[in-house]
């Protein structure tokens, strides 16, 4: 595997990985990973809100170099950021979901693998990742029973359920490019490699549509994830929700964390920015859960952010893949060394020894 990678000129932001990737990326593999759904308000909307958390730095705090470790779930982590789950990864790079565990690990961060990865659940925890596994609900609880199995004889640390996909979300660029997923690309952890949500659509309606699917089930109760809770010993996640009103419920149900997110903004468009609903969810949950944010995160100062509006630390999605796209392992590698000094960065910058310090600064809404 390549160890450096070698970009003129080097990227000094998550934001250059973009710009990189787009060259790599067909036009629709780009649109895929970058779109949103709908009119892709809520996706716009993630990075806006952002960029209105204005941070209030503390001075004279004797801080200059401070340290990123964290704890997630009882784990230790090198900082308080996971790479979000996200489904069929060698569609952006051939190495794919193992090379982005390679790069987690190397960053000692959790990586979160998509039940929809293009690579066994195995080898993916085959590198040594803290690899968190990440189920859409399948009609066959059987398959489900099984499937549990697997994740925790291969060594996975918790289990994120996603809530947030009842149907696929309508992406119209995917939609527009009549987008398919190339046959060759599996759906590796599912029986027959296929998968409803990518791979059964009705030409020339919707290209990556959940509806009508087979193996999903759709509508998933507050009972299922009970029932998925009496059947898994891991840390349970549950990872899409808005309401504090659910974030409550979750806790309720048996959740040790949640995980504040409009999947990027490519759910249900006109949703609020994931950021603006995390002060009420934290409010909510109290200590009875870890809260963690996802959508829109593009720097240290993101994840500044997060930490001071309560969260215990951030998802990344887009840019790993866009980083994975451009230098496989390498590349994913440089993106999370650059966040890591962000972060430190903005964290000295702030006055704050630690994330726990960045929970104690105030924000105020930037006009
Ligand atoms: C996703 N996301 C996602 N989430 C999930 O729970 N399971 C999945 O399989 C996927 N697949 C997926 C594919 C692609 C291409 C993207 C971009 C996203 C959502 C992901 O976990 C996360 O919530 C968002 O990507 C976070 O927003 P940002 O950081 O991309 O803005
Ligand atoms: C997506 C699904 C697969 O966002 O989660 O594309």
């Amino acid at each position: 595997m390549v160890e450096t990678m070698e970009i003129t000129p080097s990227p000094v932001c998550l934001a250059d990985f973009a710009d990189l990737a787009r060259t790599v990326l067909s036009a629709q593999v780009w649109d895929y990973v970058d779109g949103g759904g709908g009119s892709e308000i809520t996706l716009g909307h993630n990075r806006a809100a952002l960029d209105r958390v204005g941070v209030l730095p503390r001075v004279l705090t004797g801080v200059d170099t401070p340290s990123l470790r964290t704890r997630l779930l009882g784990r230790a982590y090198a900082m308080p950021v996971g790479v979000a789950p996200m489904a069929y990864q060698r569609l952006v790079h051939p190495d794919g979901e193992p090379a982005l565990a390679a790069a987690a690990r190397a960053a000692e961060v959790p990586y979160l693998a998509s039940i929809l990865g293009s690579t066994p659940i195995e080898q993916v925890t085959a590198t040594g990742a803290e690899v968190w596994f990440q189920l859409y609900w399948l009609r066959d609880r059987g398959l489900v029973a099984d499937l549990l199995g697997r994740v925790r004889d291969a060594g996975c640390r918790a289990l994120v359920v996603t809530v947030d996909v009842p149907v696929l979300g309508r992406r119209l660029r995917d939609v527009r490019n009549a987008f398919r997923l190339p046959p060759e690309l599996v759906a590796a952890n599912l029986p027959g490699g296929r998968d409803d949500l990518a791979h059964g659509g009705t030409p020339g309606v919707t290209p990556m549509p959940a509806r009508g699917g087979t193996a999903f089930a759709p509508a998933l109760r507050w009972t299922d994830l009970r029932w998925l809770g009496e059947h898994c010993d891991l840390p349970l996640i549950v990872k899409g929700v808005l309401d504090p009103a659910d974030a409550v419920r979750a806790v309720e149900a048996g959740a040790r964390a949640v995980v504040v997110s409009n999947h990027g903004g490519r759910q249900l468009d006109g949703v609020p920015a994931s950021v603006t609903m995390l002060p009420e969810v934290v409010a909510a949950v109290g200590d009875r859960c870890e809260v963690l944010l996802d959508s829109g995160i593009r720097g240290g100062v993101d994840v500044l952010r997060a930490l001071a509006l309560g969260a215990d630390g951030v998802l990344v999605g887009r840019p790993m893949l866009w980083a994975l796209a451009v230098g496989g392992q390498a590349g994913a590698r440089a993106a999370l060394a650059l966040l890591a000094d962000e972060l430190r960065d903005a964290l000295a910058l702030a006055g704050c020894a630690d994330p726990a310090a960045a929970r104690e600064l105030r924000t105020v809404a930037l006009g």
